[in-house]
């Protein structure tokens, strides 16, 4: 369980204090799958990176599995993140020159486990993920949607509890972006592990048990979807932008903002012109 309690975080540039995080309040139980979503500039990835302790607060706790990670030093902190958790990134972050069972074995090289047992578990996974024709390959090799799971292999090898995964499928074709939220989705149901993902496409938004709006820093809403059928989860999208469009927002300018902000095309689309259609124009 995490919980998370009055956390903010300040960036200083020059003479100027940018605040990515603003007293964020929050709590996620083991097994919840977890999506946040926001403009860009918003502070995803700020909250995920304080979450998954890559990154220092400013104020405030994280409590991991009740205890409180603020006063711990950078090697526990690492020995949690190594032990408990899993990362993937929007650009894989895997390395070019080793094979994939390679990348996928790394962090569990910094462990006590032995090599044997790591080869065994890394070559299970591989195959677990549809990967094991390419388990000796670069990644030069390999398709963005192959290099993203070899990433999900990686986060995988230490048998996390939970996932982080910061917009993983910016570079993926739809199709690709299917197989990988697929993945985590499976790794929801079947593994119980818990996951957070940062997307913009509300077509995945039905996975989640949990949605948090963030705005400037702040978590402007949440969402308690468990059991949310699809059509709310698009509703949810739908309100967030006649909101936008009722403040009094040119729909030619928020349309060019959602789309700059990575909001999918044909969902802008529709609730503009639902919300033309209710306001009668
Ligand atoms: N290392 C940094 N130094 C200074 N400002 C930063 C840094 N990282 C993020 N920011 C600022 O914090 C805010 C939130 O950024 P970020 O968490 O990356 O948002 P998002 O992931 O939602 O796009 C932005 O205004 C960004 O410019
Ligand atoms: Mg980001």
């Amino acid at each position: 369980m995490i919980v998370v309690q009055n956390l903010s975080k300040l960036y200083r540039i020059g003479n100027v204090d940018v605040c990515a995080a603003k007293n964020i309040n929050l709590r996620i139980e083991e097994g919840e799958f977890v999506i946040i979503f926001g403009d860009s500039g918003s502070g995803k990835s700020t909250l995920i990176h304080l979450l998954g302790l890559l990154d220092k607060p400013t104020f405030g706790n994280v409590i991991i599995d009740g205890k409180n990670t603020s006063k711990l030093d950078e090697s526990l902190k690492s020995k949690i993140r190594l032990g408990k958790m899993g990362f993937v990134f929007q650009e894989y972050n895997i390395l070019p020159e080793l094979t994939v069972l390679e990348n996928v074995m790394l962090p569990a090289l910094m462990t006590d486990t032995s090599k044997k047992e790591i080869i065994k578990r890394a070559k299970e996974i591989i195959r677990y993920i549809g990967l094991e024709k390419r388990a000796n390959h670069l990644p030069a090799e390999l398709s963005g949607g192959e290099r993203q799971r070899v990433s999900i292999a990686r986060a995988l090898i230490n048998n996390p509890k939970m996932i982080f995964a910061d917009e993983p499928t910016a570079n993926l074709d739809s199709r690709n972006s299917d197989n990988v939220i697929n993945l985590f989705k499976y790794l929801n149901q079947e593994l119980k592990i818990t996951i957070f993902l940062v997307t913009h496409n509300p077509k995945y938004l039905k996975y989640a048990t949990k949605i948090f709006l963030l705005k400037d820093g702040t978590i402007a809403r949440t969402y308690n979807t468990k059991g949310t059928r699809k059509s709310e989860s698009l509703n949810i999208l739908e309100e967030y932008i006649n909101k936008a469009v009722k403040k009094g927002i040119s729909t030619v300018t928020l349309r060019e903002h959602l789309i700059k902000n990575k909001w999918p095309k044909e969902i802008v689309e529709r609730a503009i012109s639902k919300h033309a259609k209710n306001s009668g124009a």
